[in-house]
């Protein structure tokens, strides 16, 4: 995990470093640091704990470096500590080196450099590479990496610089992501492109076993070889200004907000550029969905409309259990993966994984130039716009409108489908304005231990995700069950002080689901039920009961997710909690 950040122009780095950093807070934030050349000398500085510490600390101090590298923290390799905050320097502190990933032989080679009488600060598996490069430098920062980057395994990122030469930085990029912002008398590298779109637009994505060597006046890629290598310049079309808060409190209420819009945009963006795989789905035997967290609960939704809709098999399974399962794969079989950020290394290997049996890659993905999205055979973007909040809201209902989108796209009635969907956005703004009771409920229930969540068929996702939400943010213990299966064992739980959450909507399986509100009931439980707004029968049975908007069956996800969110918002809002930015949690998981 962890993000990067590095700057070399005309302006001081700092200040450029530390915003880019807040930008890249998500992806851990357990201790952060600097590192810049001050007038040929190489300084760093670091501090436990978030971005705001290390700027606290920094106040007061006239760094004027224009040359610069900057980490925020999720720590693998040793405790969150100051020692073990990047950056990390070789012994004589004149190479300085952050990193993202894992350096998986750097036991191996520890021992063999600590042979040779170097000293080491830290229990991390980075400062290896600071010590390695300092090792095999001969007056050229990049002829030393390309000559460590061949003695690493593993899967990272890392930027080095040195107080040989001070206007020039080194990325290297090999599994984990890196991106290289291009400016005017000024470049720019760094973990993702949000942590660097207020400086520059022009975006060169590096792939794996590339280096890119950056002054303020170019940039130059080559492969480990030191072969150069010739890219693309993307211009970025997101706006910053839509990563801001907008008045809202956190960005995980901003962004539940944003929903209507999130899927209005992905739902526009595919069907007004009519994208198509370039494949029928019907050509395969069958459809494996990968994914990890709430894109695996988009993932389960999914499923239903591509055997409802296509009739092709589909299974779901988390992209961590799947390659290193002897799940049989090859080349009639589909891979949809689902990937907010496109840079989760599960799902990233999962995908790599499959490509090499020879299957076909499809990917929804939000952020555009992703890893996943560059290796997949093909891509729907969903048009969310950047999610801050470590949560998952907006980008997951963007990530169904997509995968109905997929699935009614050979429907003999796939027009009338999508007109259907368009409709979608509408009625999610009405389950936010019907949702604006859940507040109370928040107050009501805040204390509360434990919550159940059930629901059946397209609602056993929801209720899987609800409960995900809960827990991430709010650190309540919350299980999602299939209503039907509760009888087996999750009854036991249900006491007077069990609130269970019953997602009710009128569907198939309406009448199920009422027997299983009753179960709850007779059990003394607390329910909070969600209906279609007018339902007397659940809100009859209900302790609680929060109205969505009457849709077809297969849209409700979309509503009935809404109350969810919302629920753990509040809750963990209430108690005081950082809900955009949950204790262990990242947004991006970039490691195994
Ligand atoms: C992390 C995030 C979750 C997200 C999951 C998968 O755990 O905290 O919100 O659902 O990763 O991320 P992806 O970017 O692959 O959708």
């Amino acid at each position: 995990m962890c993000g990067i950040i590095g700057y070399t122009g005309r302006e001081a780095a700092l200040p450029l470093i530390l915003g880019g950093l807040e930008r890249l807070e998500y992806r851990g934030y357990d201790s952060a640091g600097v590192a810049l050349i001050e007038d040929g000398k190489l300084v760093v500085e670091k501090k436990v704990g978030k971005i705001r510490e290390l700027v606290k600390s920094l106040w007061g101090k006239p760094y004027k470096g224009k040359t610069g590298i900057g980490h925020t923290r999720w720590a693998t390799h040793g405790e969150p500590s100051t020692e073990n905050a990047h950056p990390h320097t070789d012994s004589k502190e004149e190479f300085a080196v952050v990193h993202n990933g894992i350096v998986e032989n750097y036991l191996e080679l520890k021992r063999e450099l600590e042979g040779e009488g170097v000293h080491f600060r830290s229990g991390t598996d980075t400062e290896v590479i600071a010590h390695l490069i300092a090792r095999s430098y001969r007056g050229d920062l990049l002829d030393a990496v390309l000559e460590v980057v061949g003695r690493l395994r593993g899967a990272f990122a890392f930027a080095v610089i040195t107080a040989h030469e001070p206007n020039r930085i080194v990325g290297v990029k090999q599994g984990s992501p890196l991106v290289v912002g291009i400016g005017e008398g000024e470049n720019f590298l760094a973990s993702d492109i949000p942590a660097i779109l207020p400086y520059t637009r022009k975006i060169v994505t590096l792939s794996d076993g590339e280096v890119a060597d950056i002054t303020p006046d170019g940039v130059n890629i080559y492969d480990f070889h030191g072969n150069p290598v010739t890219k693309e310049v993307m211009e970025v079309p997101w706006d910053i200004i839509s990563a801001e808060k907008s008045g809202f409190k956190h960005f995980m209420l901003k962004e539940i907000y944003e929903q209507p819009k999130a899927v209005g945009d992905t739902v526009r963006g595919l069907v007004s550029s009519g994208e198509r795989p370039p494949f029928s789905l019907k050509e395969f035997r069958r459809a494996l969905i990968i994914a990890c967290g709430t894109s695996y609960h988009a993932g389960l939704i999914g499923k239903f409309w591509m055997e409802k809709l296509t009739g092709v098999p589909t299974e779901v399974v988390y992209a961590s259990e799947f390659r290193y399962a002897d799940y049989p794969v090859g080349e009639e079989d589909l891979i949809v993966a689902i990937s907010q950020s496109g840079e989760t290394i599960d799902t990233k290997f999962a995908v790599n994984y499959a490509k090499d049996k020879g299957a076909r890659t499809l990917s929804v993905v939000n952020v555009v130039g992703s890893s996943i999205d560059r290796e997949s055979d093909f891509t729907f973007h969903t048009h969310a716009g950047p999610e801050i909040g470590v949560a998952a809201t907006k980008t997951f209902t963007a990530q169904l409108a997509a995968l109905y989108y997929l699935a009614s796209l050979e429907h003999d009635e796939g027009e009338k489908l999508l007109s259907e969907l368009m409709k979608v956005p509408a009625k999610i703004e009405e389950a936010l304005e019907k949702s604006e009771g859940v507040e109370k409920l928040a107050d009501k229930y805040m204390k509360k231990k434990d919550f159940l969540y059930l629901g059946r068929y397209l609602s056993f996702p929801i209720a899987l995700e609800g409960a995900l939400k809960l827990k991430e943010i709010s650190y309540i213990h919350a299980e999602g069950y299939p209503a039907g299966e509760m009888k087996h064992g999750p009854i036991a739980l249900i006491d007077e002080n069990m609130p269970v959450v019953v997602i009710a909507p009128q569907d198939r399986v309406h009448d199920k689901t009422l027997a299983n509100i009753e179960e709850v009931r007779t059990r003394k439980g607390i329910v909070i039920g969600v209906g279609f707004e007018g339902d007397d029968k659940v809100e009859k049975l209900s302790t609680e009961f929060v109205g969505i908007p009457s849709v077809e069956e297969d849209f409700t996800p979309f509503v009935s997710v809404v109350p969810l969110q919302l629920l753990a918002y509040h809750i963990a809002s209430k108690l005081g909690l950082d809900v955009d930015q949950p204790r262990n949690l990242a947004k991006t998981v970039t490691v195994e």
